[in-house]
Order: structure tokens, then sequence, then C-alpha cells
């Protein structure tokens, strides 16, 4: 049987401060800042920033909310850890590159054969970088960082559930990946021609109290997996239903993507995304992405109220400065269009 996913498309976390965490993606990870924007639900502002590889591909898209509000608890039921790969040979380069700007790393350990470095982000979220002979994906590069090392998008996160039986199910049977390996407490799970961007490890943590689902700083959000278009979208919801999995949200605008979400056996929130026309240069210009702050249209008309309450930040040269707020034509939320009649009535 053929599923519609076809590989990672992008996680979402929740950050501590705005400007600690651009500095932390782009000078530390090294991600090339491609959107900033704001979170699309809720009645406050808040940042949502995204950041990707040379090539803004899905699979390389890293999203944040930076989230005072409330602190995150790490637990199971989780994506534990944000995984990325970088070329063979490179984790010298990078336990230099950590002790520069004094992150803490346990040094390079191995899992199912691959190299890695574990660090943190300030906020606590955990991180990675693993080599992958295989990657051949287009890096970014910043001052301290070559193409050579960067970092080329996700491996695959590694997601924390105290029971595996369960979730493999709902990955196998629900989204078509397959299990390719166990190591240790790591089950790795595939789909496509597998490797880098489509992968999964569930971690295997029997004893760990649940992390909490809502959003709060320095927790993972959830993990969203690509499919192709929105009749995509329609055939994974058909088929979640068709499993028992009765649970999944419409199809949702995103402006860059539409989505829907479930919550799947052992906690952690999945999210299916399918980009829309244009992706993430719909609104400005590939080689001007994340230079200053858009809106969706529906939120156009209360740009002032939102800037007063979003703290000032500081992009870092070579993503260049932030300059005037861009000119969007005006339009309306219902005027994304999804397949069915239903989902388009649901947002307007
Ligand atoms: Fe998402």
């Amino acid at each position: 049987m053929d599923y519609p996913v076809t590989g990672i498309h992008h996680l979402t976390a929740c950050a501590g401060g705005a400007q600690e965490d651009i500095d932390f993606f782009t000078k530390v990870v090294g991600q090339r800042l491609i959107k900033q924007t704001i979170l699309f639900d809720g009645r406050y502002a808040h940042y949502h920033f995204y950041y990707a590889n040379g090539n803004a591909e899905p699979g390389s898209v890293m999203t944040t909310f930076p989230y005072k509000r409330v602190n995150g608890r790490p637990g199971s039921g989780q994506v534990q850890c944000i995984v990325y790969t970088v070329a063979k040979g490179t984790l010298p380069f990078w336990v230099d590159h950590l002790n520069r700007h004094r992150v803490v790393h346990p040094g390079i350990h191995q899992r199912f054969g691959q190299p890695f470095l574990h660090f943190a982000h300030p906020a606590g979220l955990e991180i990675e970088v693993i080599e992958d002979p295989d990657e051949t994906r287009v890096g970014w590069s910043t001052e301290e960082i070559g193409e050579a090392e960067s970092v080329r998008g996700f491996h695959g996160p590694l997601l924390s559930v105290r029971e595996i039986a369960e979730e493999e199910t709902f990955f196998v049977e629900a989204l078509g990946f397959r299990k390719t390996g166990v190591d240790g407490v790591y089950h790795r799970f595939e789909i496509g021609k597998g490797g880098a961007g489509k992968t999964l490890v569930l971690l295997h943590e029997p004893n760990r109290p649940s992390g909490s689902w809502g959003f709060g700083a320095g927790t993972v959000h959830h993990v969203a997996l690509e499919v192709a278009d929105d009749r995509a979208l329609a055939e994974q919801k058909g088929l979640y239903e068709e499993l028992g999995y009765t649970d999944c949200s419409e199809i949702k605008d995103r402006n860059y993507f539409h989505s829907i979400y479930v919550r799947s056996p052992g906690g952690i929130l999945v999210e299916c995304a399918a980009n829309a026309p244009g992706g993430f240069a719909r609104d400005e210009a590939f080689n001007q992405l994340g230079r200053q702050l858009l809106l969706p249209p529906w939120f156009e008309h209360r740009r002032t109220e939102i800037l007063s309450m979003l703290e000032p930040i500081r992009v870092p040269d070579g993503h260049g400065p932030v300059v005037e707020p861009a000119t969007i034509a005006a339009s309306r939320r219902a005027d994304a269009t999804f397949i069915r009649e239903e989902t388009e009535a649901l947002t307007t």
C-alpha cells in the first residue's frame, strides 16, 4: 500500500527568549533564518521563527515559538531530541565549535553506528548533530561554519515513549514507516528510501513520567511529516479515521503549508504538512527570506497591535538587517483553498 507521507517536514519547539533563540539557531547551530512571523493561534502575539538549510527545504525546517509565559515539563510522550545531520568526519569541528560557544556536551557517542554529539539550547531543548555519509543536502554558511561542516537538515527526531508497541503500530500502520533496527533503547523507523530526513527513532523510557503537552518553554511541541498536497492530507485524515485515530484535526491553513494534527498513542503530537503554492517564498523573495517580520494576510490589519506585544530582536549579520515591514496585498483567511468543501467551511 502507498502512504501519503514522504519524510520529515518540520519540528516545532517552544523556546525562551526571542533573541537568545535567534542567536543560538543562527550562530551555534548555524541554520538560515528563513521566516519571521507570529503564532497563528491564540489571543496573544508570539513570534514564530523558521530556520532551515540553504535551500529552505522541508526536512530541514526548525520552527520555534519564544514562549516565556510557561515552562514546559520535559518527559516521555514528547519529542526528546532534535537531530541534524552533518557530513562524515565533521564532528571534531563541532566539538571545537561548541567549546568556543561554551556549550556543554558529553563528547562523541554512537547510535546505529553513526557518531553524534549531544548538546542543549539555552531554553533546554536537546539537540544533536549526527554524521551521515550519504547526506547530500545543501547547508548554510556562517562566519564560523563553512558549507562543509554545516547542518544539512534533520536526520530525524528522537521520540521518548514509555511503551514501544502502540507507537510502533501507529507509525507503521497509519503513516507507512517500517522498522529498520533496534540499538539498545533506540528503535529506528524509516520511510521511503530511508536515511536522513526520512527517519524517526523511538527512545524507550518506560519509567519516565509524562512530559507536558501544551506550549511551554524548553519542550518540542510536535513533529511534522511531509505530504504532497491537500489531497494527500485528506487521504491521511481518512487513513487515521479508518484505523480509529479519530481525533485528527481539520485541515488548518498555516499560510506556508496546510496541516492536520493527531495525538499519537505515545503522547507525541504528529502533524502532516503539505506545502502551499510558493511555500516559504510566497510572501518574500527567496534571497530575502527571514529579513523582516511577515504576518499572514488575515492578521496584517492588526500589525501595530501585534508589534506592541513582541520584544525587539536583532537579526545577526549575514541574514540581513530588519527593514521596513512588507507590503502584503490584503486578503482574507478564507482565501486558502482546500480540496474539500467541509474543510473550507471550517476556516471561515
Ligand atoms: Fe507544525
